[in-house]
């Protein structure tokens, strides 16, 4: 409900599954906006609760274990721990990072399905489903692929198509097949638990349509409106399978609670976890009630899901089902949801490997977490989905995070550590130019804490950088640095204020880039920290030391980006050399040959010097070759294939002691050795590094 009084903030952020490590298009679309909203409400004092925890059931998990050719629990434990640490590494600062393998999530979910059965929200039924003849396994979900009846790719799964986005079921499929075997499934009966979404209609569209028209994002209202308006269907909340929640029934062998009815679940057992006695050290102040029932069985506590957007329909309509037919619980007041962030123009993808892994960027760059924190929100994909791109990261670090932000702190802390000792000037008689400056800091802090609140992360971070600009252009207009010399008091001021204007940037730039602030506030000794400090010229006192621990951020050089885009380029070409591998059918293996017969072959690196098409052959391409050992003329079958252009200056592998052939009235010297590829194309066998011609292969 918009402008609701509310007395508590609970915040969540989706749960990963733990089937993989954390990428940037988990920390742009979730944990970043989550981590800065939950970040300002606690500098503001207000009582919040920040959880989130690994999603460690459902498909995608066990699939993980096949292809690893691990158990799932190591899966699970492997990746847990893995993201945990990614996000503690990148300052996401939740209450509690648990885990939905944990027992008491277990018990939380089940007696929550029970009470769904007793007040008979859930409904059973028999159906038909896909069952794989092979492995003599049901395929839910991700367990069978197919066609997608929307934007036709080959490769959805029985839930969703990862190319358009489209919520599917297994009976949507065109020419369904097992991911297990590949097999064709059979339909087979058996009976699961529905949730009747049909008949909460109504209530959806009272609850999402006409209350929350104004505050919900575009993308999330849009979503849900074209699920309410395209009719719902019951919903199966369980599952054939080994691996998860059981169904705390009897006679349900081999059934367990599908995962999107126990992962939403996680956040309400994160949050019984967090306020367990056993529970040890309680991190945040900002938590000021003490049970957990208060943050979510009270209509004044304010729920946040932050999401992407391809979990909008379990949040927004699924989730809420549950817990109005539950009846214990408060719903959401927003679940604002991103849209995706691509990578170079590309979709990211685990299975592609096309990422930037939080843990790969921290290898690369160690200690630069606010860079990363700092591009991904400024580029956040929060109307439509967006581009990451090195370049851009390297452009936002030099041209704002250095030369902006950085820049005028240096020259603030670096003048006054020069001219006054490293103490805080005095504040002496003030000027129209000061007193605009002052006037201007006091608008900001509203201006961001209201872009933050309405979930505008993008807008906030714009106003957070202008005030660095203001500062930079104070520091310009008034040239401390030569004014020095005649006026030292006026200097005083005009850097008393400037570094006034740092102290808030220490404050309001907490929320974006906690461990830059957190140097600042190193460097002037600022201990307290509240949103409402900001906006103040009285942070700090004069004659307060400071101390210049050097620069807030560096520039990154091109070499350092280029070698991050050659990583992105290597990938790219292991996927095609995978994608055309798994199209080829290669020959058997030719008859065993001894190594005597092998090293009566001389192949040699050489250099084609020069080419040209051969008089009366379509064919033939006449090439001269430096050997290494000598220069000698070689004709190459291969003109259909490539222009002499195209050849000359390449370095080859060449059979050199192959008798001399005779074509078209010349003598052909040797063979130059190419591979084909399964479309017929020629590819040469060329050194991917500085070797000489004449160099053998062997
Ligand atoms: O999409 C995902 O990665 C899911 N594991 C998100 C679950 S969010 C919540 F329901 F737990
Ligand atoms: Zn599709």
């Amino acid at each position: 409900m918009p402008n609701k009084a509310y007395k508590r903030h609970l915040v969540t952020a989706a749960l990963p599954y733990a089937n993989g490590p954390v990428h940037i298009g988990h920390l742009a679309g979730v944990y970043v906006p989550a981590d800065i909203y939950v970040r300002y409400r606690r500098l503001k004092g207000e009582d919040v609760v920040f959880v989130c925890g690994s999603d460690e059931h459902g498909v995608p998990v066990t699939i993980r274990a096949e292809k690893e050719g691990i158990t799932v629990q190591e899966v699970v434990d492997k990746y847990h721990n893995q993201i945990k640490k990614s996000f503690a590494d990148f300052g996401i600062a939740f209450d509690i990072y648990s885990r939905t393998s944990n027992q008491i999530h277990h018990e939380t979910s089940q007696e929550i399905f029970k009470k769904l059965i007793d007040n008979q929200t859930l409904i059973s039924q028999n159906s038909a489903q896909y069952f794989d003849p092979i492995k003599e396994k049901f395929l839910a979900d991700r367990y069978i692929v197919g066609e997608c009846p929307v934007c036709h790719n080959p490769n959805a799964y029985g839930d969703q198509c990862e190319k358009c986005g489209s919520t599917l079921t297994p009976d949507m499929l065109i020419n369904p097949r097992s991911a297990l075997s590949e097999a064709t499934p059979i339909k087979k009966d058996t009976s699961h638990w529905y949730l009747p979404l049909d008949k909460y209609e109504d209530w959806l569209k009272e609850w999402i349509l006409e209350n929350h028209k104004e505050d919900w994002k575009n993308n999330v209202y849009g979503q849900c409106k074209s699920w309410i308006d395209g009719g719902l269907q019951p919903r199966p909340m369980t599952r054939d399978l080994d691996w998860g929640i059981k169904v705390p029934l009897p006679d349900s062998e081999g059934k367990v609670l599908y995962v999107w009815f126990d992962a939403p679940i996680g956040y309400i057992s994160a949050t019984k976890e967090y306020f367990s006695p056993q529970t040890p050290g309680r991190g945040f102040k900002s938590v000021k009630s003490n049970d957990w029932e208060t943050y979510w069985q009270s209509e004044d506590t304010k729920l946040v899901h932050f999401i992407g957007k391809d979990n909008i329909v379990f949040h927004c309509i699924i989730f809420p089902v549950i817990l109005h037919a539950e009846g214990s619980y408060i719903l959401p007041d927003n679940v604002p949801a991103n849209e995706f962030l691509n990578l170079e123009g590309d979709k990211i993808s685990t299975s592609r490997n096309w990422a930037v892994w939080l843990h790969e960027y921290l290898e690369a760059f160690p200690d630069k977490q606010d860079v990363l924190r700092y591009v991904l929100c400024a580029n956040a994909p929060e109307t439509k989905d967006n581009d990451f791109t090195w370049k851009d990261f390297q452009a936002r670090n030099n041209n704002e995070l250095v030369a902006v932000l950085g820049n005028f702190v240096n020259r603030a802390v670096t003048l006054t550590e020069r001219n006054f000792e490293s103490k805080i000037p005095e504040l002496g008689e003030l000027q129209t130019i000061d007193n605009q400056l002052i006037s201007d800091l006091k608008e900001f802090p509203a201006k961001i804490g209201e872009s933050i609140e309405n979930y505008r992360f993008r807008e906030a971070l714009g106003y957070y950088l202008d005030l660095a600009r203001v500062g930079n252009k104070y520091l310009q207009d008034n040239e401390p640095w030569k004014v020095i010399k005649e006026d030292k008091n006026r200097v005083a001021t005009v850097l008393h204020l400037s570094l006034q204007i740092v102290a808030n940037l220490a404050i309001l730039g907490e929320p974006f880039l906690p461990h830059s602030a957190e140097k600042i506030r190193k460097m002037l000794n600022l201990n307290e920290l509240a949103w409402n400090f900001g906006g103040k010229i009285d942070l700090l006192k004069p004659n307060a030391e400071i101390q210049n621990t050097g620069l807030l951020f560096e520039k990154i050089e091109d070499s350092v980006i280029e070698a991050q885009i050659q990583k992105l380029l290597d990938t790219k070409k292991n996927n095609e050399v995978a994608q055309a591998t798994a199209k080829f059918k290669p020959m058997e293996q030719k008859e065993e040959i001894t190594y005597d017969d092998f090293t009566k072959i001389d192949i040699r690196i050489a250099t084609v010097l020069t080419a040209e098409n051969v008089k009366g052959s379509k064919k033939l391409l006449k090439l001269s070759l430096d050997t290494g050992i000598d220069q000698r003329t070689v004709l190459s079958g291969i003109a259909e294939h490539f222009t002499p252009e195209q050849v000359v200056g390449k370095q080859v592998c060449v059979l050199i002691n192959l008798a001399p052939r005779k074509m078209m009235g010349m003598e052909s010297q040797g063979m130059v050795l190419l591979a084909e590829n399964a479309d017929g194309k020629l590819v040469f066998v060329t050194p991917t590094d500085l070797v000489s011609n004449g160099v053998v292969v062997k």
